[in-house]
C-alpha cells in the first residue's frame, strides 16, 4: 500500500486547527492579533476561512474587498499556518436575494423563503450559478499562488433542498424526459400510474413530490426526485470546483456529512481531490463499544469514498456541541483526546474543529471552539486542543497511511432511498443505517477493520462483503455479487434482497430477484413488518441460534429454502422453526442470507461466527484485555497501530508481539503495557 496525502506534498503534516471566522471580528485588531499567538500556541497549523463570508467579500453587487483576507493569510502563513479558503456559496449576501429573489429556496412554486439563515438558495438559478461562479474564480485568482493556500473548500455542506421553484419544476421536467428517453410509456411503467388511476399524458403535468397538496404516493416518482435532487448538488459542486479549477491547482473538497441522505456523497465525490467530513460525536449515549464504532464507522465511509484514501476529518466539536442534539454534554479532556485520536486511527489525516474562537453574538457564540469568549489558554478546552497539537506532532509519519481491510460494507444511496422510502412494509426508516453501522460494530469489537464502499468498488480484494438490505437490484450487480462468491468471496446479505429494480418495481418470479435466489438457495415467500415502537403492539418474533434467543421486533420473512441450510429459526407464530437465517455454498464461496432485522446482540454473536468460519481475525500485533480496540494504518513498509481504552472505569492491559515505539511519549515498548480508562496509544512498528 502507498501512502496518499489528500493535501499538497508541500505540508507533510497533520493538520489541526478548524473554522476560523476573521470577518466577525475586522474591528478588533487586538482579537486578530492574538489569533496568530493563540495559534502557534495551541500548536494548530490550519485554518478553514471564508466559509460564510460573501458578503465581507462582495458588500455590493461587482464590489469586492479582499483587502482583509490578504491580510489575514499572509499572517497565518507568517506564523507557520496553512489555509484551506472556501467559496462562500453556502451563505448568500443580502443584497443578491433582495435583487434576485429567484436564488432563495422554494418549498412551493409559490412559497419562497425570505433572505435568512443559510443553506437555502436554489442552487438550479441560473443568477445564482453565476453570481457563485463569479465570486468562486475571483478568489480562485487571487489566492491561487498564495504560499498559505493548501486546499479549496466548496461552499460549507451542501444540503441537497428540494426546491421547487419554476426553475426546479421545469428542469424537473427535462430531467425525466432525458431519463425515459422523452418516452411517456416508459415513464407511465417505471411509476405504475395506472394504480389509483394517474396516468401521466404529457411530462409538462409532472409536478415535483409535495407533501401537503402534491403527489407523494408513486414510489417511483419520489425516487426519481430525490435522484433529480442529488444530481443538483452535483451539477453544483460541479460549477464550483470548474470555477475554482480555472485558475488554481490546489486540490478541491467539500465537507461531507456522513450518512446525511439528501444527496449521493459518493457521486459528488468522483468531483473531488480528496474526501473531507464533519462528524460531531455526541457521546451523550455513554461510552459503548457500539457507541465508539459509530464513528469509527463514519471514518470507514470517508475512507471508501475514494478508494480506501485518507480524508480530512473538516469539523468536528472542540468542547461542547451546541447545534447537533438537544443535550449539550460536556467532554472530559480525556474524550476530547479520545475522539480526535480515533478520527485519526480509522484514516482521518486530520483533526479540525468548528470553531476557532467563539463569536460574540450569533447563534453558535456558545458552541464549543478552541478559543472561549475568557480569550487566554489557561482555559480546559484550550489545553485540550494543545494537548493534542503536541501529540499530533509527533505523527507526521502517519500522514497518507491507510486502512488495509479485509471486510467491506457495501453501502448505496440509491438503494437506501429506496427502502426507506417503501410505503408499506418498510416502517423503520433507520434500518439500512442500522445494519451499516451494527455489523460495522459487531467486527469493531473483534478488531476487525472493514471498509464502507459503493457498489461500483473492485469487490475481489475483500474476503467478505456485507450487504445491508440490497433491497435494490439490477442484473448487473446481481451478476458481480455472484461472481464474486463463485470465485471464493463471503457474503452476508440481510433482508428484503433484491425485491425491486431501479425504479422500485417489483421482480417478478420470486425474489431474491436477478438470479439471487439460486446464491442464497432461498426464496422469500412472504414477510411482516412489526410495529416499530416496542410495547405498543406486543407484536413481535425471536430468533434462536446457537442455542440462544434473540429479539426479532421489527422485520421478519419467511424463506422457502432452495438449497441454503438453515442456521437459525423463528420462535413464535404459526411460522415457528422456520428458518430464519440461512446459509449455501455457491462456487467456492459462501452466501448467508439474514432475514429478519436483528439487533446489536445477534449481530455480535453472528459475525463472531461467520468471521471465524473465514479465517478472518482481528489484528494481533497489538492485542489486549477486552476494552482495548486497535486499529492499523499503514504505507509505504511503515505500520502504525492506534490502541484505546474504550472502557471509562478499567484499566487494560496490552500485549505487542514485537517492540515498537510509542509515538505519543517517545518511549520503546516492548512486550506489554497498559493504558488507563479511555486511553489511547499510537505504536509504530
Ligand atoms: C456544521 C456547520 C458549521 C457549524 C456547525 C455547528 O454543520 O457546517 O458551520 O454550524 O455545524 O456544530
Amino acid at each position: 500500500m502507498k501512502k496518499f496525502s489528500p493535501l499538497s506534498k508541500d505540508f507533510p503534516h497533520l493538520l489541526l486547527g478548524g473554522d476560523y471566522n476573521p470577518e466577525q471580528w475586522l474591528d478588533s485588531p487586538e482579537i486578530l492579533a492574538a489569533d496568530m499567538e493563540l495559534m502557534k500556541e495551541a500548536d494548530c497549523n490550519e485554518m478553514s476561512m471564508g466559509i460564510f463570508s460573501w458578503d465581507s467579500l462582495e458588500p455590493e453587487e461587482g464590489v469586492f474587498q479582499f483587502d482583509w483576507l490578504d491580510e489575514r493569510m499572509d499572517s497565518i502563513y507568517k506564523n507557520g499556518g496553512r489555509v484551506i479558503l472556501a467559496t462562500p456559496s453556502a451563505a448568500r449576501p443580502r443584497w443578491l436575494a433582495e435583487k434576485y429573489p429567484e436564488v432563495m429556496y422554494a418549498p412551493r412554486p409559490d412559497r419562497r423563503h425570505l433572505f435568512a439563515k443559510r443553506q437555502n438558495q436554489c442552487l438550479r438559478s441560473p443568477v445564482y450559478q453565476e453570481k457563485v461562479r463569479i465570486i468562486d474564480e475571483m478568489l480562485a485568482k487571487r489566492y491561487a499562488n498564495h504560499p498559505a493556500l493548501i486546499a479549496w473548500h466548496l461552499s460549507n455542506e451542501y444540503y441537497g433542498r428540494d426546491c421547487r421553484c419554476q426553475t426546479c419544476r421545469l428542469q424537473f421536467r427535462e430531467w425525466l424526459r432525458r431519463r425515459y428517453d422523452n418516452d411517456l410509456k416508459k415513464l407511465n411503467h417505471a411509476w405504475w400510474t395506472p394504480n389509483w388511476s394517474r396516468q401521466v399524458q404529457s411530462f409538462d403535468q409532472i409536478e415535483p413530490p409535495e407533501n401537503g397538496y402534491g403527489e407523494v404516493m408513486i414510489p417511483g416518482m419520489n425516487l426519481d426526485w430525490k435522484r433529480f435532487c442529488s444530481d443538483t448538488v452535483y451539477d453544483f459542486v460541479k460549477l464550483e470546483r470548474d470555477a475554482v479549477k480555472k485558475y488554481s491547482d490546489k486540490p478541491v473538497t467539500t465537507n461531507c456529512m456522513n450518512f446525511f441522505e439528501r444527496y449521493d456523497h459518493r457521486k459528488v465525490a468522483t468531483l473531488l481531490d480528496f474526501y473531507s467530513n464533519d462528524t460531531y460525536p455526541t457521546w451523550w449515549e455513554g461510552l459503548s463499544d457500539d457507541v465508539v464504532a459509530r464513528y469509527a464507522c463514519f471514518s470507514a465511509l470517508c475512507r471508501g469514498m475514494m478508494d480506501g484514501k485518507p480524508f480530512i476529518q473538516m469539523e468536528s466539536a472542540p468542547g461542547i456541541n451546541m447545534a447537533h442534539n438537544n443535550f449539550r454534554m460536556l467532554k472530559s479532556t480525556q474524550l476530547q483526546i479520545f475522539e480526535a485520536m480515533l478520527f485519526l486511527a480509522h484514516g482521518s489525516d486530520s483533526v479540525l474543529y468548528f470553531q476557532w474562537r467563539k463569536g460574540r453574538g450569533g447563534c453558535e457564540k456558545y458552541h464549543g471552539a478552541v478559543v472561549d469568549h475568557y480569550g487566554k489558554t489557561d482555559n480546559r478546552v484550550f489545553q485540550a486542543v494543545k494537548t493534542i497539537g503536541g501529540m499530533m506532532k509527533n505523527m507526521d509519519g502517519v500522514v497518507g497511511t491507510t486502512i488495509c481491510a479485509d471486510v467491506a460494507i457495501v453501502s448505496d444511496y440509491e438503494t437506501r432511498w429506496a427502502i426507506n422510502g417503501e410505503l408499506e412494509y418498510n416502517k423503520d426508516r433507520n434500518g439500512y443505517q442500522a445494519m451499516t453501522e451494527g455489523s460495522f460494530a459487531a467486527l469493531f469489537k473483534q478488531n476487525v477493520a472493514a471498509d464502507v464502499i459503493g457498489y461500483g468498488a473492485d469487490f475481489s480484494k475483500y474476503k467478505f462483503l456485507i450487504l445491508p438490505p440490497p433491497y435494490m437490484m439490477t442484473p448487473a450487480l446481481a451478476k458481480k455479487i455472484k461472481t464474486y462468491v463463485q470465485n471464493g468471496g463471503r457474503v452476508v446479505s440481510f433482508y428484503m434482497a433484491g425485491m425491486v429494480d431501479e425504479n422500485d418495481l417489483t421482480h417478478l418470479g420470486g425474489a431474491p430477484g436477478c438470479g439471487l435466489r439460486e446464491l442464497f438457495g432461498l426464496r422469500i415467500d412472504e414477510m411482516t413488518c412489526y410495529d416499530i415502537s416496542i410495547g405498543k403492539c406486543g407484536y413481535e418474533n425471536a430468533v434462536t441460534y446457537g442455542g440462544i434467543t434473540y429479539p426479532a421486533r421489527k422485520h421478519a420473512e419467511i424463506p422457502v429454502l432452495e438449497g441454503a441450510k438453515a442456521l437459525g429459526s423463528y420462535q413464535k407464530d404459526f411460522f415457528a422453526g422456520t428458518a430464519a437465517l440461512t446459509q449455501a455454498a455457491y462456487g467456492k464461496g459462501q452466501a448467508y442470507y439474514v432475514a429478519f432485522q436483528p439487533e446489536q446482540s445477534f449481530l455480535d454473536a453472528f459475525f463472531t461466527d461467520v468471521l471465524q468460519a473465514a479465517g478472518i481475525q482481528g489484528i494481533r500485533a497489538v492485542r489486549g484485555d477486552g476494552h482495548i480496540r486497535v486499529s492499523c494504518r499503514e504505507g509505504d513498509g511503515e505500520r502504525y497501530y492506534f490502541v484505546f481504552n474504550t472502557s471509562e472505569t478499567e484499566t487494560q492491559s496490552v500485549i505487542l508481539e514485537e517492540p515498537m515505539t510509542d509515538l505519543l511519549t517517545g518511549a520503546k515498548v516492548t512486550a506489554k503495557t497498559s493504558l488507563p480508562p479511555l486511553g489511547v496509544a499510537v505504536f509504530q512498528a
